[in-house]
């Protein structure tokens, strides 16, 4: 179903959906009528979330006693290692699979966290390899909104509210609270995940550009109600103040036969995301390629931005194309999709994260500043290219497994070594 946040009537059974009520005496087919409230019942009406479910069993059956389990992977905010050092521009190669048989809950390794998920401000950032499917296992986060973004491979979450095949070059999102299970249709499947601890995702104010472009909302897609009559030995994980819990139950928790409402998965193609740039000279702020953002309670400063860097013409003239020199209050994360990003024409390669934290300089390199330099400035077209930022106001933290396992590039700064100083004293161009 098209449409970003709308409110989606769905079922999968005929007349199973109440019409003209949420709560009759009796539901069609003896479902039990329950709501899943994603924002409090008195937020203000424009960004208040909510579904309305009607499910073979309500979901105080889905949960039994809890007991806590592990996954030492999978980190939360505040998660401050005293043996990393997080002050440093940084920058991985692909966290490569191993032969271990790893599941969207055990595959789950932690980069970055920002914030406090108590407090529900801040992120994390994952990298997830999953090479095998969760049966009988389902998951949901009470801390957090999932943005996934597969890098390799083809990942089906099977949720409460219907079901998401998800590819590369798309993106997902699975709100808090909503229990799901996610199997592998091919892989193996590695990608990126920001989990936001905050207020939810929405699409950003375009301002003077107007009613259009960037990402429209009628390209997110909401699955249609799909449910599960299974009675099997299952269990449901909690992600819950950081900590994870386990608990069986004896059949799928996956039993809404018909929903209605705004609170609700969803995908997004981002080959659908039309970029807004410069058509004459200079190089605009990266905000002016935002998908998504999750806002912080201080205006215009996010929690999240979800950045795209797709291809696009580049037209500008006289102009240095690349982006600039840059020092920011904001803590940037990239991850590469696929291709090539114009600012780092190599080192950071499909499947690369960077990080360049809060007011730590970054910019292009010795390359890259050269190239763009000398450049003869015709309309040239950015080709073969989509790479991503998370972009929050919180510093972010490395995990232990980013600084001492994951593929951490020790000569990451030597790209700027050999950029010479040129200024003489004389006028002109150097
Ligand atoms: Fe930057």
């Amino acid at each position: 179903m098209p449409g970003f946040g709308n409110d989606f009537e769905t079922e999968a059974l005929p007349g199973a959906l109440p019409q003209g009520m949420n709560s009759p005496q009796k539901v069609n087919y003896g479902l039990y009528g329950e709501q899943l409230s994603g924002t409090a019942f008195t937020a203000p009406s424009h960004q208040n979330e909510r579904t309305w479910c009607y499910r073979i069993r309500p979901s105080v059956k889905h949960s039994g006693r809890y007991r806590k389990i592990d996954l030492p992977y999978w980190k939360s905010a505040p998660h401050v290692d005293p043996d990393v050092v997080s002050l440093g521009q940084c920058r991985w190669d692909p966290v490569p699979h191993s032969d271990a048989p790893l599941t969207w809950l055990t595959g789950m390794r932690t980069m970055t966290t920002a914030g406090d998920v108590n407090i529900q401000v801040g992120m994390a950032s994952h990298i997830y390899l999953v090479t095998e499917s969760m049966q009988d296992s389902y998951f949901y986060s009470a801390d957090s909104e999932l943005l996934v973004v597969p890098q390799e491979g083809r990942l089906r979450f099977c949720t409460e509210l219907g079901v998401i095949d998800l590819e590369p070059k798309e993106i997902a999102i699975l709100p808090r609270g909503l229990i799901y299970r996610v199997e592998l249709l091919d892989g193996p499947a590695r990608g990126f995940v920001c989990e936001n601890y905050g207020q939810k995702f929405e699409l950003p104010g375009r301002g003077p550009i107007g009613a259009n472009c960037m990402a429209n909302r009628r390209d997110f897609k909401t699955p249609v109600a799909a449910y599960e009559d299974r009675d099997v030995r299952s269990t449901v994980t909690i992600k819950w103040c950081g900590q994870f819990h386990e608990t069986e139950i004896g059949h799928s928790p996956l039993d809404v036969v018909a929903w209605h409402g705004n609170y609700a998965p969803c995908k997004y193609d981002l080959r659908t995301y039309c970029p807004v740039g410069a058509v004459l000279f200079d190089h605009p702020d990266p905000s002016i390629f935002t998908v998504l953002t999750a806002p912080s309670g201080v205006e215009g400063t996010a929690n999240i931005d979800f950045v795209l860097f797709r291809e696009r013409w580049m037209v500008a003239e006289n102009t240095f194309r690349p982006p600039w020199y840059h020092k920011n209050v904001m803590s940037e994360l990239m991850g590469n999709i696929y291709g090539q990003y114009d600012a780092k024409p190599q080192g950071f390669v499909p499947g690369g994260m960077s990080l360049h934290n809060m007011m730590l300089p970054h910019g292009p390199d010795k390359t890259a500043f050269e190239g763009a330099s000398n450049a003869d400035l015709k309309a040239e077209k950015l080709d073969n290219t989509m790479s991503f930022m998370f972009e929050t106001r919180f510093p972010q933290h490395l995990t232990r497994f980013a600084a001492k396992e994951a593929p951490l590039q020790d000569d990451y700064i030597d790209c700027w070594e050999s950029l010479e100083k040129k200024f003489d004293g004389t006028p002109g161009v150097k």
